[in-house]
């Protein structure tokens, strides 16, 4: 009997990647960058299965330059890279690795939360400058973090875990959600506030909302321009739910008192971008689930999801498990009849 063929397009942890080799003939693009989509157009032109990164778009073009992919296995939980109805069009299943990363994502960005609040990088490179000459009285002086607000926009599993670690600071918690949830308002004492009441009295306001056409620069100038002067901005989402040209003048004019970003648009940010040279904006290259442990985690959801579409079987991370059966899903699967 033959094996399915995959392309997987990054070096994965091991725990993904050596459940592919078991059941699967993998060609896997070993760059740090990602393969350019030329690459993936024709690497992938003869491959039953797909292990995407955030940073490969998997759209209808891509699908149909590949026509025997009968599964897309993104190794993240957002999937705003894959345009999942041109996918269930062509009974192509979808898969993302939700679950693991909640709670990695929610201490970093809480890390986040207190490095901006309390200046820990600033003041690490005044150290390291070689500026530190006596104890100041009023030297980085920062935000309290403990009774602070905390505003959550989106109260998915990472919103809750946010909200977890802001009840051990004694941390009001407000949220906004296009689902109002009564049962986790009463469970971790959250109030439910629209966005601009939310922005209003945060002192700290952190997105957790996937990217979609209805959240992409959610945050714009006038958004913004809600928060308090004082208040910070933590994003750990996506980048282009907030408009970078609005914060970049928002932080210049002293709209808002700082943002911490694990994410950013575009993506990467050259080094002389003007959100890094932004005042009080702390910015840090999309770590926030890079834990050993979760990215192992991630890998191994990534993987068992393609076997499981190579098969034929539900995804057990299914963005469209619907599909399954239907279009090239249902094709008889070549390997098995070699
Ligand atoms: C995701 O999974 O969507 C993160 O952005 C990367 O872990």
């Amino acid at each position: 009997m033959g094996r399915p063929r995959v392309y997987v397009t990054r070096i994965l942890p091991e725990q993904g990647l050596a459940l592919i080799a078991d059941y699967c003939d993998a060609t896997i693009w070993e760059d740090e960058l990602p393969p350019p989509r030329e690459t993936i157009l024709r690497e992938a032109r003869d491959a039953d299965g797909l292990v995407s990164l955030l940073t490969d778009k998997v759209d209808g073009e891509l699908l149909d330059a590949c026509p025997k992919l009968r599964v897309v296995s993104n190794m993240a939980v957002g999937y705003d890279n894959i345009d999942v109805p041109a996918a269930t069009a062509r009974g192509v299943l979808a898969g993302n690795t939700p679950g693991v990363l909640t709670e990695t994502t929610a201490d970093f960005a809480f890390a986040l939360l207190m490095a901006s609040a309390r200046r820990i990088v600033e003041g690490a490179d005044y150290v390291r400058a070689g500026r530190w000459k006596t104890w100041g009285p009023m030297l980085l002086m920062g935000a309290d973090i403990h009774h602070a607000t905390l505003g959550l926009v989106g109260l998915g599993r990472i919103g809750v875990e946010m909200a977890k670690r802001a009840s051990g600071f004694d941390m009001r918690v407000l949220y906004y959600d296009v689902f109002r949830r009564e049962d986790l308002e009463a469970a971790h004492d959250i109030t439910y506030l629209p966005l601009d009441e939310l922005l209003a009295q945060a002192d700290f306001v952190s997105i957790h909302t996937p990217l979609t056409e209805e959240t992409r620069h959610l945050m714009n100038r006038e958004r913004l321009a809600r928060m308090k002067p004082s208040a910070i901005l933590i994003n750990t989402a996506r980048g282009p739910i907030v408009e970078t040209e609005a914060l970049v003048e928002a932080l210049r004019d002293g709209v808002i008192a700082g943002a911490a970003l694990d994410v950013t648009d575009p993506e990467p940010l050259p080094a002389d971008h003007p959100l890094v040279e932004a005042p009080h904006c702390l910015v840090v290259p999309h770590i926030a689930s890079a834990s050993a442990v979760t990215r192992g985690k991630m890998a191994e959801i990534a993987a068992r999801n393609l076997i499981a579409g190579l098969k034929g079987e539900p995804l057990p991370a299914g963005l469209n498990n619907e599909a399954l059966g239907t279009g090239r899903s249902a094709l008889p699967r070549e390997w098995e009849a070699e």
